[in-house]
């Protein structure tokens, strides 16, 4: 057996060549860029008769591997007993809580993990080298050895410019999990609608959920509809974090109740785009009650750690005002047991230690910023890198461009340890990629923005630094596209990437 130890290699060949989907190695195939990668000559053959074993902390993955399997050969594979595909939870305890060994030899494909996530997170890497194609497969033969770079590798979608349901938002979970993505920030309130419910305050969804931009018929989120969501991403080792916007961004809130607002009067409902005019009113009992009562809930409802609590575009308060806000829901998230994140505004607050700050804003000089930060870390969302709803070009039909264009090499090219002078590797809590939806109306749409510039951002939060390589990510980029097509995922096909033909 010839095997040759790669650290990081992807690719070759000509520049504009475009890709083999199939046949390519296990280096040449794996995106996000695995840790340590060899290949080998030898080759598995997938076929009807493949059973996959898992252990009994991770049955689901087993069947959730099975599934993929199904889906893209059509070949009846089922889990059982002594698989020749073995997910084990033997992995060292070195692999971390996410990280993997996986090896693809002529025998047999085993998966070895420390804990489930790591097991997940290899069966998305094994994927990726099962070729969409009906009948029996040979898979490429090698190692690879995994864990990521940052903890918080998010993607966020905004819920509220325009409703989706929760089955467009399971479409999106999917497709977040392809790349490791493990953090789903929903950005559930903003002026134009309010999509959970908050039993304590029905008026937020009887009144606040009924709109959307443009005058669209918005919705909102049950309690049991957000479980249900909470409990898909869940199962694919993805962690909900809930936004609720404060003290801006909050029309839709101060429509369904009068006494948010300072002159007690109930706004009209804001169909349009525009930002930074709306608040609560601050330092009132009826504000800190809905801020109290709110978080309560929403936390209640949410297992994963984190609350965002907003922070951002506030014109209509003076700095004393709009801290005491920002200080209130950072009380009331950390009453709940949970750590509370917020837009960078919120370094103009007191902040507790452990809340944690999501970098957007790239006009402002970052040295007062970081300073204002203290000692917290950040969740790095540049909008000219990282927001996915910025147009590529001047010829995309949707999204906006206040940011800039966003081109592919425009959301990888970068370094997130050197992002933000003074805040290096370490106080990189991780990256996160948003969709704001004011011009997004379907699924359709937000996966159109989210491929191929997610799996770029997915990359800079899974693999080291040193494998860091334009030409090796656009090769691998270009052999996912088959993967989406089968999957009905609308992507951009970027004149960057050699897409095969
Ligand atoms: C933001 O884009 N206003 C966080």
């Amino acid at each position: 057996m010839l095997v040759a130890t790669l650290l990081c290699t992807a690719g070759s060949g000509s520049f504009d060549t475009p890709v083999s989907p199939l046949g390519a190695s296990l280096a040449a195939s794996v995106l996000p860029a695995p840790e340590h990668v060899s290949t080998s000559t030898d080759r598995f053959p997938l076929t009807a008769a493949t059973r996959i074993s898992a252990p009994a902390g991770a049955t689901a993955v087993g069947e959730y591997l099975a599934a993929a399997i199904r889906r893209a050969t059509g070949l009846p594979v089922r889990t059982g007993e002594r698989g020749s595909i073995a997910l084990t939870l033997d992995g060292k305890a070195s692999l971390g809580p996410e990280g993997y060994h996986l090896a693809i030899t002529t025998a047999g494909v085993r998966i070895d993990a420390h804990d489930p996530a790591g097991l997940f997170h290899g069966v998305q890497t094994l994927r990726q080298v099962i070729p969409e194609r009906s009948g029996a497969v040979t898979l490429p033969g090698g190692t690879v050895t995994d864990t990521p770079r940052f903890a918080w590798r998010g993607a966020s979608l905004d819920v509220a410019r325009h409703f989706f349901s929760v089955a467009e938002v399971e479409r999106y979970i999917d497709a977040l999990a392809l790349y490791k993505i493990n953090t789903l920030h929903l950005h559930l309130t903003d002026d134009q609608g309010w999509r959970i419910e908050i039993r304590s305050r029905p008026r937020l969804t009887q009144i606040g959920a009924a709109t959307e931009i443009g005058g669209g018929h918005g919705g909102f989120y049950t309690q049991d509809e957000y479980r249900a969501l909470v409990k898909y991403a869940q199962d694919r080792f993805i962690t909900v974090v809930p936004e609720i916007e404060l003290p801006g961004h909050t029309n839709a809130a101060l429509a369904s109740y009068a006494e948010l607002n300072c002159d007690g009067k109930a706004r009209r409902p804001y169909l349009s785009s525009g930002v930074g005019f709306s608040s609560v009113c601050p330092g009132r009992q009826a504000t800190e009650y809905f801020i109290a009562d709110v978080f309560a809930e929403v936390a209640a409802l949410t297992p994963g750690p984190f609350v965002h609590i907003g922070g951002d575009e506030v014109k209509s308060l003076t700095p004393r005002e709009y801290a005491s806000v920002v200080e209130s829901a950072q009380r009331a998230v950390q009453a709940q047991h949970k750590t509370a994140i917020g837009w960078q505004e919120i370094t103009a607050a007191a902040l507790d230690p452990g809340t944690v700050v999501q970098y957007w804003q790239r006009n402002d000089p970052p040295g007062p910023l970081v300073a204002a930060a203290g000692k917290a870390k950040f969740v790095l969302s540049p909008a000219d890198k990282t927001y996915l709803d910025m147009k590529y070009n001047p010829q995309t039909e949707l999204g906006l461009s206040w940011a800039g264009f966003v081109e592919v090499r425009d959301a990888y090219d970068w370094d997130p340890a050197t992002l933000l002078p003074g805040v290096g590797e370490a106080r990189v809590l991780g990256v996160e990629a948003p969709i704001w939806t004011e011009t997004l109306e379907n699924a359709s749409d937000v996966l159109f923005m989210a491929f191929p510039r997610l799996p770029a951002i997915a990359e800079l939060g899974w693999s080291p630094r040193s494998s860091h390589d334009w030409d090796s990510f656009r090769r691998r980029l270009a052999i996912q596209a088959p993967h989406w097509d089968a999957m009905h995922l609308s992507y951009y096909r970027s004149p960057q990437i050699p897409w095969p033909r």
